[in-house]
Protein backbone atom coordinates (compact mmCIF):
# COMPACT_ATOMS: atom_id res chain seq x y z
CA UNK A 1 0.00 0.00 0.00
CA UNK A 2 1.17 3.42 -0.95
CA UNK A 3 1.48 4.72 2.71
CA UNK A 4 2.36 8.43 1.91
CA UNK A 5 -0.91 8.29 -0.27
CA UNK A 6 -3.32 7.40 2.27
CA UNK A 7 -1.61 9.56 4.50
CA UNK A 8 -2.23 12.52 2.58
CA UNK A 9 -5.32 11.70 1.64
CA UNK A 10 -6.84 11.38 5.46
CA UNK A 11 -5.25 13.67 7.04
CA UNK A 12 -4.63 16.94 5.13
CA UNK A 13 -7.30 16.50 1.95
CA UNK A 14 -9.87 15.23 4.62
CA UNK A 15 -9.10 17.86 7.06
CA UNK A 16 -9.54 20.52 4.35
CA UNK A 17 -12.49 18.95 3.35
CA UNK A 18 -14.05 19.25 6.09
CA UNK A 19 -13.47 22.75 6.43
CA UNK A 20 -14.86 23.42 3.29
CA UNK A 21 -17.94 21.73 4.35
CA UNK A 22 -18.21 22.64 7.82
CA UNK A 23 -18.32 26.82 6.39
CA UNK A 24 -21.18 25.58 3.70
CA UNK A 25 -18.59 26.71 0.34
CA UNK A 26 -18.22 23.16 -0.91
CA UNK A 27 -20.57 19.99 0.01
CA UNK A 28 -21.63 16.77 -1.08
CA UNK A 29 -17.58 15.99 -1.88
CA UNK A 30 -17.16 13.82 1.55
CA UNK A 31 -18.28 10.55 -0.31
CA UNK A 32 -14.79 9.56 -1.73
CA UNK A 33 -13.59 9.34 2.06
CA UNK A 34 -15.89 6.56 2.70
CA UNK A 35 -13.71 4.85 0.71
CA UNK A 36 -10.59 5.69 1.99
CA UNK A 37 -11.08 3.22 5.17
CA UNK A 38 -12.83 0.22 3.44
CA UNK A 39 -13.54 -1.91 5.69
CA UNK A 40 -16.35 -4.92 4.95
CA UNK A 41 -18.58 -2.73 5.42
CA UNK A 42 -22.11 -4.18 6.34
CA UNK A 43 -23.77 -1.07 6.56
CA UNK A 44 -23.08 -0.37 2.80
CA UNK A 45 -23.51 -3.77 1.33
CA UNK A 46 -27.44 -3.70 3.25
CA UNK A 47 -28.34 -0.33 1.75
CA UNK A 48 -27.21 -1.53 -1.25
CA UNK A 49 -29.74 -5.11 -1.27
CA UNK A 50 -32.23 -2.83 0.55
CA UNK A 51 -35.68 -3.61 -2.11
CA UNK A 52 -36.23 0.44 -2.75
CA UNK A 53 -32.44 0.45 -3.81
CA UNK A 54 -33.42 -0.23 -7.48
CA UNK A 55 -30.20 1.21 -8.80
CA UNK A 56 -28.24 -1.79 -8.52
CA UNK A 57 -30.64 -4.49 -10.34
CA UNK A 58 -30.89 -1.66 -12.70
CA UNK A 59 -27.74 -1.00 -13.20
CA UNK A 60 -26.51 -4.72 -13.80
CA UNK A 61 -29.16 -5.29 -16.58
CA UNK A 62 -28.30 -2.17 -18.33
CA UNK A 63 -24.75 -3.56 -18.25
CA UNK A 64 -25.23 -6.99 -19.36
CA UNK A 65 -27.17 -5.32 -22.58
CA UNK A 66 -23.93 -3.19 -23.27
CA UNK A 67 -21.38 -5.67 -22.48
CA UNK A 68 -22.61 -8.02 -25.07
CA UNK A 69 -22.89 -5.31 -27.48
CA UNK A 70 -19.95 -2.77 -26.82
CA UNK A 71 -18.48 -3.75 -30.51
CA UNK A 72 -15.16 -2.35 -29.77
CA UNK A 73 -11.32 -3.83 -29.62
CA UNK A 74 -9.02 -2.29 -27.79
CA UNK A 75 -5.62 -2.40 -26.01
CA UNK A 76 -6.12 -1.14 -22.22
CA UNK A 77 -8.95 -0.82 -20.36
CA UNK A 78 -9.04 2.16 -17.43
CA UNK A 79 -11.88 1.60 -14.94
CA UNK A 80 -12.17 4.42 -12.97
CA UNK A 81 -13.66 3.50 -9.12
CA UNK A 82 -13.63 -0.53 -9.60
CA UNK A 83 -14.90 -1.27 -6.18
CA UNK A 84 -13.93 -4.62 -4.68
CA UNK A 85 -13.55 -7.69 -6.24
CA UNK A 86 -17.54 -8.60 -6.47
CA UNK A 87 -17.86 -5.84 -8.62
CA UNK A 88 -14.24 -6.27 -10.81
CA UNK A 89 -15.77 -10.24 -11.47
CA UNK A 90 -19.26 -8.99 -12.20
CA UNK A 91 -18.21 -6.26 -14.66
CA UNK A 92 -14.62 -5.39 -15.12
CA UNK A 93 -13.81 -9.31 -15.80
CA UNK A 94 -16.93 -9.11 -18.65
CA UNK A 95 -15.62 -5.71 -20.02
CA UNK A 96 -11.77 -7.16 -20.89
CA UNK A 97 -13.01 -10.74 -22.23
CA UNK A 98 -15.26 -8.25 -24.41
CA UNK A 99 -12.40 -5.83 -25.56
CA UNK A 100 -9.60 -8.48 -25.96
CA UNK A 101 -8.00 -5.85 -23.57
CA UNK A 102 -4.67 -6.96 -22.52
CA UNK A 103 -4.06 -4.14 -20.21
CA UNK A 104 -6.16 -3.52 -17.11
CA UNK A 105 -5.52 -0.33 -15.18
CA UNK A 106 -7.62 0.21 -11.97
CA UNK A 107 -7.95 3.78 -10.70
CA UNK A 108 -8.93 4.50 -7.42
CA UNK A 109 -7.83 6.91 -4.61
CA UNK A 110 -8.57 3.99 -2.13
CA UNK A 111 -5.00 1.55 -2.93
CA UNK A 112 -7.00 -1.31 -1.38
CA UNK A 113 -9.56 -1.48 -3.61
CA UNK A 114 -7.32 -0.50 -6.81
CA UNK A 115 -4.99 -3.25 -5.67
CA UNK A 116 -8.22 -5.67 -4.47
CA UNK A 117 -8.99 -5.09 -8.43
CA UNK A 118 -6.04 -5.73 -9.76
CA UNK A 119 -5.45 -8.99 -8.14
CA UNK A 120 -8.76 -9.98 -8.91
CA UNK A 121 -8.07 -9.17 -12.52
CA UNK A 122 -5.05 -11.21 -12.73
CA UNK A 123 -6.35 -13.81 -11.06
CA UNK A 124 -9.35 -14.23 -13.28
CA UNK A 125 -7.26 -13.37 -16.41
CA UNK A 126 -4.00 -14.87 -16.32
CA UNK A 127 -2.55 -13.25 -19.61
CA UNK A 128 -3.90 -9.69 -18.71
CA UNK A 129 -1.19 -7.20 -17.13
CA UNK A 130 -1.26 -3.32 -15.80
CA UNK A 131 -0.97 -1.66 -12.58
CA UNK A 132 -3.12 0.59 -10.54
CA UNK A 133 -3.43 4.64 -10.36
CA UNK A 134 -4.01 6.05 -7.33
CA UNK A 135 -5.73 9.36 -7.54
CA UNK A 136 -8.42 11.62 -7.29
CA UNK A 137 -10.82 10.47 -10.71
CA UNK A 138 -13.03 13.86 -10.40
CA UNK A 139 -8.83 16.06 -10.30
CA UNK A 140 -6.21 14.17 -12.39
CA UNK A 141 -5.43 11.19 -14.47
CA UNK A 142 -1.68 11.08 -14.89
CA UNK A 143 -0.50 8.82 -18.05
CA UNK A 144 -2.05 8.89 -21.26
CA UNK A 145 -3.25 5.45 -22.85
CA UNK A 146 -3.25 4.22 -26.51
CA UNK A 147 -6.10 2.57 -27.67
CA UNK A 148 -8.12 2.70 -24.31
CA UNK A 149 -11.59 2.21 -22.88
CA UNK A 150 -11.88 4.41 -19.91
CA UNK A 151 -14.92 3.35 -18.04
CA UNK A 152 -16.95 4.94 -14.82
CA UNK A 153 -19.88 2.69 -13.99
CA UNK A 154 -22.41 2.24 -11.10
CA UNK A 155 -23.39 5.63 -11.17
CA UNK A 156 -19.95 6.88 -9.27
CA UNK A 157 -19.57 10.50 -12.51
CA UNK A 158 -22.59 11.48 -10.08
CA UNK A 159 -21.19 12.15 -7.11
CA UNK A 160 -19.08 15.19 -7.46
CA UNK A 161 -19.58 18.34 -5.36
CA UNK A 162 -23.07 20.55 -5.30
CA UNK A 163 -23.52 22.95 -8.06
CA UNK A 164 -26.45 24.51 -7.29
CA UNK A 165 -26.52 26.80 -10.94
CA UNK A 166 -26.99 23.90 -13.99
CA UNK A 167 -24.70 25.98 -16.14
CA UNK A 168 -21.94 25.58 -13.48
CA UNK A 169 -22.60 21.81 -13.27
CA UNK A 170 -22.55 21.10 -16.58
CA UNK A 171 -19.14 23.17 -16.81
CA UNK A 172 -18.08 21.16 -14.34
CA UNK A 173 -18.95 17.75 -15.83
CA UNK A 174 -17.80 18.79 -19.48
CA UNK A 175 -14.37 19.27 -17.43
CA UNK A 176 -13.80 15.88 -15.56
CA UNK A 177 -15.34 14.78 -18.92
CA UNK A 178 -11.64 16.66 -20.72
CA UNK A 179 -9.58 15.39 -18.31
CA UNK A 180 -10.93 11.63 -19.40
CA UNK A 181 -10.52 12.49 -23.03
CA UNK A 182 -6.30 13.99 -22.04
CA UNK A 183 -5.64 10.36 -20.43
CA UNK A 184 -6.40 8.42 -23.57
CA UNK A 185 -5.61 8.98 -27.31
CA UNK A 186 -8.14 9.41 -30.38
CA UNK A 187 -7.89 5.50 -30.76
CA UNK A 188 -9.96 5.89 -27.92
CA UNK A 189 -13.59 5.43 -25.86
CA UNK A 190 -15.41 6.14 -22.98
CA UNK A 191 -18.10 4.27 -20.89
CA UNK A 192 -20.20 5.78 -18.56
CA UNK A 193 -23.28 4.59 -16.98
CA UNK A 194 -25.32 6.72 -14.81
CA UNK A 195 -29.17 6.75 -13.29
CA UNK A 196 -31.58 9.30 -15.29
CA UNK A 197 -34.78 8.64 -12.93
CA UNK A 198 -36.47 12.02 -12.30
CA UNK A 199 -38.71 10.30 -9.96
CA UNK A 200 -38.63 11.94 -6.64
CA UNK A 201 -39.82 9.40 -4.78
CA UNK A 202 -38.11 6.40 -6.20
CA UNK A 203 -34.74 7.80 -5.89
CA UNK A 204 -35.48 9.27 -2.25
CA UNK A 205 -36.32 5.49 -1.03
CA UNK A 206 -33.39 4.50 -2.37
CA UNK A 207 -31.39 6.04 0.61
CA UNK A 208 -33.69 7.02 2.81
CA UNK A 209 -32.93 4.07 5.52
CA UNK A 210 -30.60 3.80 8.74
CA UNK A 211 -27.66 2.07 6.97
CA UNK A 212 -27.13 4.45 4.21
CA UNK A 213 -27.56 7.35 6.97
CA UNK A 214 -25.08 5.34 9.14
CA UNK A 215 -22.58 4.81 6.03
CA UNK A 216 -23.28 8.52 5.54
CA UNK A 217 -22.90 9.77 9.16
CA UNK A 218 -19.42 7.72 9.77
CA UNK A 219 -17.83 9.59 6.66
CA UNK A 220 -17.50 12.74 9.20
CA UNK A 221 -17.99 11.15 12.43
CA UNK A 222 -14.14 10.29 11.91
CA UNK A 223 -13.26 13.81 13.16
CA UNK A 224 -16.67 15.36 14.11
CA UNK A 225 -19.30 14.70 16.66
CA UNK A 226 -22.42 14.55 14.35
CA UNK A 227 -24.80 14.22 17.71
CA UNK A 228 -26.10 17.95 16.59
CA UNK A 229 -27.41 16.70 13.02
CA UNK A 230 -29.87 14.24 11.51
CA UNK A 231 -29.82 12.12 8.72
CA UNK A 232 -31.26 13.58 5.55
CA UNK A 233 -32.00 12.40 2.00
CA UNK A 234 -32.70 16.04 -0.05
CA UNK A 235 -33.67 15.90 -3.95
CA UNK A 236 -33.36 19.10 -5.99
CA UNK A 237 -34.75 18.52 -9.84
CA UNK A 238 -33.73 21.66 -10.58
CA UNK A 239 -30.22 20.86 -10.63
CA UNK A 240 -30.65 17.00 -10.67
CA UNK A 241 -29.26 16.79 -7.54
CA UNK A 242 -29.57 13.66 -5.08
CA UNK A 243 -27.80 14.31 -1.68
CA UNK A 244 -27.53 12.56 0.82
CA UNK A 245 -25.96 14.62 4.27
CA UNK A 246 -26.52 15.77 7.91
CA UNK A 247 -28.78 18.84 9.20
CA UNK A 248 -28.42 20.87 11.69
CA UNK A 249 -31.29 19.46 14.73
CA UNK A 250 -30.19 22.81 16.46
CA UNK A 251 -28.10 25.75 16.78
CA UNK A 252 -25.10 25.37 17.81
CA UNK A 253 -21.00 26.13 17.09
CA UNK A 254 -18.80 23.44 15.84
CA UNK A 255 -15.14 23.62 16.81
CA UNK A 256 -12.83 21.82 14.79
CA UNK A 257 -9.12 22.43 13.81
CA UNK A 258 -8.53 25.38 15.47
CA UNK A 259 -11.76 27.31 13.76
CA UNK A 260 -15.40 27.96 14.39
CA UNK A 261 -18.35 27.12 12.63
CA UNK A 262 -21.82 28.68 13.80
CA UNK A 263 -24.56 26.15 12.55
CA UNK A 264 -28.53 27.02 12.40
CA UNK A 265 -30.64 24.61 12.96
CA UNK A 266 -31.74 23.31 10.04
CA UNK A 267 -29.24 23.98 7.57
CA UNK A 268 -28.46 21.30 5.51
CA UNK A 269 -25.24 20.07 4.76
CA UNK A 270 -25.08 17.56 2.00
CA UNK A 271 -22.42 15.12 2.82
CA UNK A 272 -22.43 13.16 -1.06
CA UNK A 273 -24.31 13.53 -4.24
CA UNK A 274 -25.66 11.04 -6.33
CA UNK A 275 -26.69 13.34 -9.24
CA UNK A 276 -29.67 11.71 -11.36
CA UNK A 277 -28.20 13.05 -15.20
CA UNK A 278 -30.29 13.15 -17.67
CA UNK A 279 -29.20 11.84 -20.95
CA UNK A 280 -28.99 14.86 -23.05
CA UNK A 281 -27.31 16.50 -20.09
CA UNK A 282 -24.40 13.88 -20.17
CA UNK A 283 -24.19 14.05 -24.13
CA UNK A 284 -23.40 17.79 -23.93
CA UNK A 285 -21.26 17.68 -21.43
CA UNK A 286 -19.07 15.12 -23.25
CA UNK A 287 -19.44 16.48 -26.22
CA UNK A 288 -17.93 19.82 -24.79
CA UNK A 289 -14.85 17.37 -23.85
CA UNK A 290 -14.19 16.16 -27.35
CA UNK A 291 -16.02 13.15 -26.98
CA UNK A 292 -18.42 11.54 -29.85
CA UNK A 293 -21.62 9.80 -28.90
CA UNK A 294 -21.93 5.94 -30.49
CA UNK A 295 -24.31 3.69 -28.58
CA UNK A 296 -26.86 3.96 -25.67
CA UNK A 297 -28.25 0.95 -23.91
CA UNK A 298 -31.24 0.97 -20.81
CA UNK A 299 -33.09 -1.97 -19.78
CA UNK A 300 -35.38 0.27 -17.94
CA UNK A 301 -35.52 3.80 -18.74
CA UNK A 302 -33.88 4.82 -15.50
CA UNK A 303 -29.88 4.04 -15.53
CA UNK A 304 -28.23 4.15 -18.82
CA UNK A 305 -24.93 2.88 -20.53
CA UNK A 306 -23.18 5.34 -22.87
CA UNK A 307 -20.39 4.58 -24.82
CA UNK A 308 -18.52 7.68 -27.07
CA UNK A 309 -15.76 7.36 -29.48
CA UNK A 310 -12.93 9.86 -28.93
CA UNK A 311 -12.94 12.89 -31.60
C1 LIG B 1 -19.77 2.88 -5.96
S1 LIG B 1 -18.20 2.21 -6.25
C2 LIG B 1 -18.39 1.67 -7.95
C3 LIG B 1 -17.97 0.24 -8.11
C4 LIG B 1 -18.09 -0.38 -9.50
N1 LIG B 1 -17.38 0.36 -10.53
C5 LIG B 1 -19.51 -0.59 -9.94
O1 LIG B 1 -19.84 -0.19 -11.05
O2 LIG B 1 -20.27 -1.20 -9.20
C6 LIG B 1 -17.21 3.66 -6.35
C7 LIG B 1 -15.68 3.42 -6.52
O3 LIG B 1 -15.06 4.66 -6.88
C8 LIG B 1 -13.99 4.98 -5.97
N2 LIG B 1 -14.02 6.45 -5.84
C9 LIG B 1 -15.07 7.21 -5.44
N3 LIG B 1 -14.79 8.52 -5.57
C10 LIG B 1 -13.52 8.57 -6.08
C11 LIG B 1 -12.68 9.65 -6.49
N4 LIG B 1 -13.08 10.93 -6.39
N5 LIG B 1 -11.45 9.36 -6.99
C12 LIG B 1 -11.04 8.07 -7.10
N6 LIG B 1 -11.80 7.00 -6.73
C13 LIG B 1 -13.03 7.26 -6.23
C14 LIG B 1 -14.30 4.19 -4.73
O4 LIG B 1 -13.14 3.92 -3.97
C15 LIG B 1 -14.94 2.92 -5.31
O5 LIG B 1 -13.98 2.01 -5.74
Amino acid sequence: MNTQVKEKVENSDFTNALHEWLSGEVTGHLGTYMYTDDADDHRWKDGHSAETYYLGRDDKATFNLAVNDLGIHVKSFLDLGPGGEASVLAKSVPIVKALGAKNYYPVDLSPTLANEALMTMKTSLESVGGHTIITDFFDTIPGNKERALLAIMGGTIGNFETYTNPKNLQERLSQIFSIYRRTVDENSYFLVSFDANNNGKEIVACYDNPEFGGLVRTCVQRKLDTSGFDYHVAWTPENYQLATGLKANRDQIIRFDGAEYAIEEGEYLPVLNSYRFPVFFITEAAEKAGWSPLKTWSATGRTHYMLFAAI
